[in-house]
């Protein structure tokens, strides 16, 4: 593919409105959310959904998230129902996807859905997310803005690292605060955890007075997309570490002794926010990784899914 010249912007009112022009030309624009940073596209216009899987490299047309800017947005694309409105009240803006049956005369591109008859949406917290979406007033298609299987973003300098020469333009405005990728919620059926993320399922449980329903593998309802490897660095990751073996470096959480320490303090909030750019930082010393153990609850969830992405053996 051509390589093209990216345009680095601002976050400032001139970045945004070109970020905007851009996205309304059919263009990529990698984009800051509170979670990740996203590769965004107008997701009514099938040739810009396109470009962002050939931009990725992903292997296959995997569904992606409709970022919209309100509930009123939202509900333009799909069918709404009372789990939605509880959900949506309590979590949105935030990061939370919500997964609903697609509305007649939607607009959006089937290679957003990839064919389902379901859409996920999400509104997203970040401000210049937010702004985002108001100046170019339509949904955005956006996929975490890394190539297909890697480590997810959370700096513009990890887009960089991943796509610079395969997007029109990365709007920067430093971290992400959250870390991890939004928990998706089916709502098409009875409530079910599609994938952990930066919302505690506790949470979400919490509002809905009801356990949500949790996916087997290989479930067909689980969300279609989530390969098991994902996340990957270059070298081999190992999880449940008590201490370095060879020539191992060690991740750490909690007071323990190792090289980098997602959370001295034993927070599962900080762990999330450190996670990628741990591996990031981890990755370029091209040692083996050695993960300790993390606990499973709230955010712990998350964060162990995509370690155990991150440590699966490769497609490749
Ligand atoms: O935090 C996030 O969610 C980030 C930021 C950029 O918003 N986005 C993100 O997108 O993580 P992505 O493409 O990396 O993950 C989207 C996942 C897909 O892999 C798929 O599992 C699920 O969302 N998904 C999308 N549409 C779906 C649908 N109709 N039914 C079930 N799962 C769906
Ligand atoms: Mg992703």
């Amino acid at each position: 593919m051509p390589l093209l010249t990216t345009e680095y912007l601002t976050a400032d009112d001139a970045g945004i409105a070109r970020a905007a022009e851009l996205l309304r030309q059919g263009r990529l624009v990698a984009f800051p959310t509170e979670t990740v940073y996203g590769l965004g596209a107008d997701a009514r216009n099938g040739e810009a959904v396109a470009a962002v899987y050939a931009a990725k490299g992903r292997p296959s047309f995997n569904p992606l998230i409709a970022h919209v800017a309100s509930v009123e947005a939202a509900r333009r694309y799909v069918q709404w129902s009372d789990a939605a409105e509880k959900l949506a009240n309590a979590f949105w803006p935030g990061p939370l996807t919500l997964v609903l049956p697609l509305r007649e005369g939607h607009g959006i591109s089937s290679l957003v859905t990839a064919g389902l008859d379901t859409l996920a949406v999400r509104v997203p917290a970040h401000p210049t997310a937010r702004q985002l979406l108001a100046a170019f007033d339509g949904p955005v298609a956006a996929p975490s803005a890394n190539p297909s299987g890697r480590i997810s973003p959370t700096t513009a300098e990890h887009v960089r690292t991943g796509l610079d020469g395969r997007i029109a333009a990365v709007l920067d405005d430093g971290p992400c605060g959250v870390g991890v990728e939004s928990t998706i919620v089916g709502l098409a059926d009875e409530p079910t955890l599609l994938r952990p993320g930066g919302l505690a399922a506790e949470e979400i449980e919490g509002v809905l007075g009801k356990t949500l329903r949790h996916h087997e593998t290989g479930d067909p309802l689980s969300a279609p997309g989530q390969m098991l490897s994902h996340y990957a660095p270059d070298a081999p990751v190992r999880l449940n570490a008590q201490a370095r073996r060879g020539d191992e470096i060690l991740l750490g959480f909690g007071p323990v002794d190792c090289d980098l320490n997602l959370s001295e303090a034993g927070s599962l909030t900080e762990a999330a926010a450190n996670l990628f750019s741990a591996l990031h930082a981890l990755n370029e010393t091209g040692r083996p990784i050695a993960v300790t153990p993390i606990p499973d609850h709230g955010l712990g969830v998350a964060i162990n899914d995509r370690l155990r992405r991150a440590a699966a053996p490769r497609n490749t």
